[in-house]
């Protein structure tokens, strides 16, 4: 799979965020060893703490599924409110400038303003099945503007199942 495909996937995974507190949502795409995708969004809560972030709603799934050994998980997230503005500006104008990089309005529809990094608890989740050195997480803003790291560099010195088994 191309990575433009899995971030498109995370995309479609944030449209079903459910985030009434926040208005922040989160999209992730997991990609398993034998290509399957795994996707989730952000599910929060009126009680706040029982909240989920996209990634481990991804990986959840997957090890619930059966699934434990994973390549890649690409994350996309952003203010739910902001995309109504990006949207009524392509419908304007075509274009914004936010979205310079963006050739057609589908690329301009598949994106957010800023990068959205996995926070230090899903990091421990990944740590827990992903080999560090291998795993990539793509972080994205449109489906050709991603970087691209290591677990390991997003969580170095982890601790992790080698510590205990
Ligand atoms: N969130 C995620 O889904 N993933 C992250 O890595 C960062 C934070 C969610 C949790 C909450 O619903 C909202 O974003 C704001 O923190």
């Amino acid at each position: 799979m191309q990575e433009s495909e899995l971030i498109k996937l995370a995309y479609e995974a944030r449209q079903r965020a459910y985030v009434p507190y926040s208005h922040f949502g989160v999209g992730a795409a997991l990609e398993t060893a034998d290509g399957r995708v795994f996707s989730g969004c952000n599910i929060e809560n009126a009680s706040y703490t029982p909240t989920v972030c996209a990634e481990r709603t991804a990986i959840f799934k997957a090890v619930s599924e059966g699934c434990r050994q994973f390549r890649r998980i690409a994350i996309v997230g952003g203010c739910v409110k902001t995309d109504a503005q990006a949207y009524s500006s392509v419908d304007r104008t075509g274009r914004d400038d936010r979205r310079q990089a963006a050739d057609t309005m589908e690329e301009s529809i598949f994106s957010t303003p800023d990068y959205c990094p996995p926070c230090g608890v899903c990091r421990q989740v990944m740590a827990e099945f992903c080999d560090p050195k291998t795993f990539e997480i793509l972080l994205a803003r449109s489906l050709r503007d991603y970087k691209v790291y290591r677990l390991e560099e997003l969580l170095p010195l982890n601790f992790g199942p080698g510590d205990l088994l």
